[in-house]
């Protein structure tokens, strides 16, 4: 696990956009395709303009996926497709057929469903995903692994229906089965409200964000200095 404490916002994501695109370019080098899932909640906004508006990728060759989502329409402000698709997808020549968003408008155990046949299918090529970004909320959460959650003691499935104790409740989330058999994941965190769940991570609260180990692949935390500053 690499720790990175970033001075700015502003270097904490050009950082996280450098690395974004060398891991897509070496896995489109590699493998041919990038299978990246994004995060939700408002961090990672800034680094999905940043590499909408400066970032050099082979966009016909990333297959984008979410790490969690929302119950709610695709057009609604709360929906985490929504989010991506204003700061990145609308700006970059990115194949329709190869954005795998959450059907946040179904029954959530529907959607959970329809996202796990669809995940299956794309991985069984791909074996993983190469990148997954994933933010931490003030408890510790992340995707909409809550703590002291069932969803945390999840083996089998790779993407669950969760009531969650947040705004909105229903939400469909990655399971760490699948986040843990990532290639990479890199965390984003930012702000000063951050400062105590990354302290408790890094004294090693039970939180489910340190609950995120990948088995076979490395994992990234880019905080920034407010971010970092509960730390010694
Ligand atoms: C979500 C996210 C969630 C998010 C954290 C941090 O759907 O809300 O996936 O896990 O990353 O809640 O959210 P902020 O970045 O808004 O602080």
């Amino acid at each position: 696990m690499k720790l990175v404490r970033l001075d700015t916002r502003e270097a904490l994501f050009t950082q996280a956009a450098e690395w974004f695109a060398r891991i897509g370019a070496d896995a489109i080098g590699e493998r041919g395709r990038f299978l990246v899932a994004l995060s939700g909640g408002k961090t990672p906004r800034p680094l999905y303009e940043r590499l909408a508006a400066s970032v050099e990728l082979d966009w016909a060759a990333v297959d984008l996926f979410w790490a969690d989502e929302r119950c709610v329409p695709p057009a609604d402000p709360r929906s985490n497709y929504q989010s991506a698709r204003e700061a990145l997808l609308d700006r970059v020549p990115i194949p329709a057929d190869r954005i795998h968003r959450i059907a946040g408008e179904l029954d959530p155990l529907a959607a959970a469903d329809a996202y796990e046949i669809e995940l299956r299918r794309a991985l069984a090529e791909a074996g993983r995903l190469d990148l997954i970004l994933l933010g931490i909320g003030m408890d510790g959460h992340t995707a909409s692994l809550f703590p002291r959650h069932q969803t945390l003691t999840e083996t089998e499935r790779w993407v669950v229906p969760v009531h969650a104790p947040a705004a909105p409740p229903w939400r469909v989330t990655m399971t760490l089965p699948l986040i843990n058999a990532a290639r990479h994941v890199l965390f984003l965190a930012t702000g000063a409200e951050k400062a105590e769940a990354v302290r408790d991570l890094a004294d090693g609260k039970p939180l489910p964000a340190a609950m995120v180990y990948p088995t076979n692949g490395d994992l990234t935390f880019l905080i920034d200095e407010d971010a970092a500053s509960l730390l010694p």
